[in-house]
């Protein structure tokens, strides 16, 4: 897999809304999943510029996320719903109906996690995923030693997954230990991938992808036998090392 790299996040950003903004443009009933994270939010940003200006129309696209805390609603600030709605869904005046989050508050995780599979089937599945990269190599929640044939599922979050979240909690007992997360098997049926890296600490995620050789310990590696994925980013990743 060849990365794109760039020279800083803001060029990472621009590029991206540009293939996202193209996609809309061509497609404007695409269907979208979206991250959540420091890495999109320039993205985010570009892309509500790009919608402003008359690039492309948003009202006929169609939204899922990647993943969400178990026992957060929506409207919790800290969920992952709410930094969508915040970031992107409201800036680009989305409407509810346009949207399906994971509820990590639903009563049956199990039952939610089949019925966000099926409303993506419905749709006609992803024809674009994009995706942010853990430090750990994960996507979505899938960390690693993750089952690549498995869909949306509830999963337990690693320490390392869990310690990036504790800023946002006064008690670390409070942040939560489990998270909803569409699986590896989800995200590569989606028709195309966008793989945005940036951010301190992922160089030995990024060369573990980079040695093309699929590994249960770095999730990521699951995306080498995709046929479209477009991997862009950040030059400073790899000064990293
Ligand atoms: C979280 C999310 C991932 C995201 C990752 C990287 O763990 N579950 O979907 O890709 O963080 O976040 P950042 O972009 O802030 O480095």
């Amino acid at each position: 897999m060849t990365p794109i790299w760039l020279e800083n996040s803001d060029a990472l950003s621009r590029r991206a809304a540009d293939h996202v903004a193209a996609l809309l443009a061509d497609k404007p009933d695409a269907v979208i999943a979206v991250p959540t994270g420091a890495t999109p939010l320039g993205l985010y940003r570009r892309l509500i510029a790009l919608h402003d200006s008359g690039t492309f129309d948003s009202q006929r696209a169609r939204f899922f996320n990647l993943d969400e805390f178990v026992g957060k609603p929506a409207d919790d600030p800290r969920s992952y719903g709410h930094f969508l709605w915040q970031h992107l869904f409201r800036p680009l005046k989305i409407q509810p109906h346009q949207v399906r989050l994971l509820r990590g508050d639903a009563a049956d995780p199990d039952a939610e996690c089949l019925a966000f599979e099926r409303a993506i089937e419905d749709v006609g599945g992803l024809d674009l995923a994009i995706l942010g990269l853990g430090r750990n190599g994960h996507i979505a929640f899938n960390e690693p030693g993750s089952d690549w044939s498995a869909g949306t599922r509830q999963v337990a979050l690693t320490e390392k997954t869990r310690a990036a979240q504790a800023v946002l909690y006064p008690d670390p007992a409070e942040v939560p230990a489990a998270g909803l997360t569409m699986g590896v098997a989800t995200i590569k049926r989606a028709k195309a991938i966008l793989l945005l890296v940036a951010g301190d600490g992922k160089d030995e995620a990024v060369a573990a992808l980079l040695r093309g050789i699929p590994d249960q310990n770095w999730p990521v590696t699951a995306l080498l036998d995709h046929p479209n994925v477009t991997f862009i980013a950040d030059r400073h990743v790899r000064q990293r090392h």
